[in-house]
């Protein structure tokens, strides 16, 4: 298990960093993907009278785009510098950002007092915490989703880590990867085979499950994203 504080130290660490130059941040990618891969997935099975949060919002990137879809999005983020960055570039008039540790479920607790249920969006976030905070995490989602809301998270997933390796292989370790590595954060993976241990029915109602992409501003030498 690793502490919360060591996340919010890696995180902050990360996000305070950066100096805007284009690729830094591996993980980003032009909402387009997202428009076109997440939203008719979930879009339908989410009440648009509820507010979205985008949980672990980073720089607001994905958040922003959610915003053109949803009346009012809400970006949460362990990192404060993550949450400066979001409200400096991703600012819209139905977007907040707010530090939130999804680790921290009173805290979620309190937020969902604050704004009732809502969806959520989480994209990349849950395979980063040591599996043994997944738990935990997911208790704050629960308590966020309150009785209305849906959740729909994409994740890298058991076949993420052969690809990469094969990836790192053939082209060398990409670009953006090493300055993850430099703040100890280490990626790992949502199994799929234990979705239903980490949603247990009684608690969770599954509605769709699905292969995916999470794009990235690396292009490989075929021209590939
Ligand atoms: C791989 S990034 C994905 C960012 C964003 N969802 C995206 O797709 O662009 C993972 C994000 O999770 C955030 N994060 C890490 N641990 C967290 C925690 N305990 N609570 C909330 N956010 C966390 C990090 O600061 C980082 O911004």
């Amino acid at each position: 298990m690793i502490s919360a504080n060591r996340y919010l130290t890696s995180w902050e660490g990360f996000w305070s960093t950066l100096a805007g130059t284009p690729g830094e941040v591996f993980w980003d990618a032009d909402p387009a993907h997202a428009a076109q891969q997440d939203l008719p997935l979930f879009q339908d099975h989410s009440d648009p009278q509820l507010p979205l949060i985008d949980l672990g919002c980073g720089n607001g990137t994905q958040t922003r785009f959610l915003a053109d879809h949803f009346a009012r999005v809400m970006g949460t983020e362990i990192a404060p510098a993550a949450v400066e960055i979001a409200r400096t570039k991703n600012a819209a008039p139905n977007i907040t950002y707010r530090v939130l540790d999804v680790l921290r479920p009173d805290d979620a607790q309190a937020l969902h007092e604050e704004i009732g249920d809502a969806n959520v969006y989480m994209r990349a976030v849950l395979h980063q915490l040591s599996p043994a905070d997944h738990t935990t995490a997911i208790q704050s989602i629960e308590r966020l989703l309150g009785t209305k809301g849906t959740l729909y998270f994409i994740e890298l997933s058991s076949a993420a880590e052969p690809y990469f390796a094969q990836l790192i292989k053939q082209y060398g370790p990409p670009p953006g990867l090493a300055r993850v590595f430099q703040h100890a954060i280490t990626p790992g993976m949502v199994n799929e085979n234990d979705l239903e241990v980490l949603f247990p029915p009684d608690r969770f109602t599954l509605l769709d499950t699905g292969q995916s992409h999470i794009h990235t501003v690396h292009t490989l030498p075929t021209g590939k994203w």
